[in-house]
């Protein structure tokens, strides 16, 4: 498959002597266009099991008074919030009030193959599917999102996403900022035309690079505002967007804790300074607003970065934070959160290494970016084909899976269906296992320059993916099949 896809990139180069690799390098993030701060944060509806949701087309105002059509699953943009026990069984009514496929997949639980919401298994338009699951996993903070091959990254970018929140006894008893103090914040960016209409219509040269906007939305408003009172409050953080990776931090400078991620809480807080996120990964914070002066704001905001030439250059304010009320603050933060056993690299039967850094050469910009060619994001080679199974896995077994990126010149969140596992090295780049990947993670970012090594022991039978999370990636067949029994 490696020579063929030579072979193809041959064959168009010829025609286009002046096309090299440094031209895509050339296309970056858009500039992002920072708001008022004005709206009040929307926090979407809570809901449990037996809530019908029904992927529609739907009115909401990204931008402060304008209404335009986008896509929702109950009310407005994105979804409403699951909050579920721990060992309850979630039944959803599902329909696809779309005029084309869609499916849910349940980004972070542990659900049966049959539910996971697989390319395979799509929803057509007009019909309905229930899904149900029994909740088998510790407290976390996952999402869901459509998965069709080929229409992930438009239908997510359009408006369907929405979080999904697992709690337990454990978690309860650690007496975690809750209620008004604990804020959920799917974090997106939106390309909006002058009405504040979504646009999705990608380039060649933005599949390279995944589809970016200049509009950054928290819970699908644009710079919103949320009042807070001088104590810590938690914020669950989704990155929802297709492609593009924030460093979130404060704007005052102030340090803030991450206490989970991807899997539920980390053993112990980490104190960071900024915190690199993905798309599809999750942060679990607590910001203590208590030494902020009262009547005054507090920015979150996404820091410049290294590491991708096609992105990070800027620092933007996502949302803004004022602290209006004085309130006394007795919550401590636990000094140890979970209980997490690290799985022993000896106990690993099988390394698989995925070179996830050569791209199918199809040649871009002296086509003017109007030639888009498919499968130039591969995974050995190999674009997504799902009559294909690419990796037998056995039940029960453990594996260390390694993803290099030595090679690569864009960032590839990797992410597996139907399983957590752990970060156990990262050399190239930035060289270390960050504070959020201390825990349980389901998506890990493998930087231009990086090879992550993770460890992964499977527990569920079944199909399931494991692909880019770049929606533009992923679309473009960066997917990959394994089946564990
Ligand atoms: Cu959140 Cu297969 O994706
Ligand atoms: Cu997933
Ligand atoms: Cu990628």
């Amino acid at each position: 498959l490696g020579t063929a896809g030579v072979l193809v990139g041959e064959s168009l180069l010829s025609g286009c002597m002046n096309h090299d690799m440094a031209a895509m390098d050339m296309v970056t993030a858009p500039t992002v266009v920072e708001g008022a701060f004005t709206t009040v944060l929307p926090i979407p509806e809570t809901i449990t099991s037996g809530t019908a949701l029904n992927a529609r087309s739907q009115s909401a105002a990204i931008l402060a008074g304008k209404t335009e059509q986008v896509l929702g699953y109950k009310n407005g943009i994105l979804g409403p919030t699951f909050r579920v026990q721990r060992g309850s069984t979630v039944t959803i009514p599902f329909t696809n009030g779309l005029s084309e496929v869609t499916n849910i997949h349940w980004h972070g639980l542990l659900v049966p193959a049959s539910m996971d919401g697989h390319p395979d298994q799509m929803v057509m338009a007009g019909q309905s599917f229930n899904y149900t699951f029994k909740i088998d996993q510790t407290a976390s903070t996952a999402w869901y999102h459509p998965h069709p091959h080929e229409k992930t990254g438009k239908q997510v970018f359009m408006g369907l996403a929405g979080m999904f929140i697992v709690e337990s006894p454990e978690e309860k008893a650690l007496n975690l900022p809750s209620g008004n103090y604990e804020l959920p914040l799917v974090i997106q960016d939106k390309r909006l035309d002058t009405n504040g209409a979504i646009m999705y219509s990608p380039t060649l040269e933005e599949v390279m690079i995944g589809y970016m906007g200049e509009t950054i939305t928290v819970n699908g408003a644009n710079a919103p505002v949320q009042n807070v009172t001088t104590r810590t409050y938690r914020l669950r953080i989704v990155n929802g967007s297709n492609g593009r990776i924030y460093s979130l931090a404060l704007s005052n400078g102030n340090s803030f804790m991450v206490i989970g991620s991807d899997g539920g809480l980390l053993a112990a807080p980490e104190t960071v300074m900024s915190l690199l996120l993905a798309p599809g990964e999750r942060a679990d914070l607590l910001v203590d607003f208590s030494k902020v002066a009262l009547n005054s704001d507090v920015f979150l905001q996404s820091n410049s970065f290294s590491g991708v030439s096609s992105q990070g250059s800027q620092s933007f304010k996502i949302m803004k934070f004022t602290v209006n009320k004085a309130e006394t603050d007795t919550f401590k933060i636990p000094t140890l959160l979970n209980s997490l056993t690290s799985i022993s690299a000896a106990s690993a039967i099988k390394t698989r290494t995925f070179d996830i850094g050569v791209m199918m050469d199809m040649g871009s910009g002296g086509h003017g970016g109007s030639m888009a060619m498919k499968g130039m994001h591969t995974i050995n080679g190999k674009v997504f084909n799902s009559n294909r199974i690419d990796e037998s896995v056995t039940l029960n077994s453990t594996e260390i899976w390694e993803f290099d990126n030595t090679k690569g010149d864009e960032p590839h969140p990797m992410h597996l269906h139907g399983t957590f596992f752990q970060v156990i090295s990262r050399t190239g780049g930035r060289g270390n296992i960050l504070p959020h990947e201390k825990g349980l993670k389901d998506t890990v970012l493998a930087m231009p320059g990086e090879k992550v090594r993770i460890i992964v022991k499977f527990e569920h039978t079944g199909k399931f993916v494991f692909h880019c999370h770049n929606l533009e990636h992923e679309d473009d067949g960066m997917m990959l099949n394994f089946e564990v029994k």
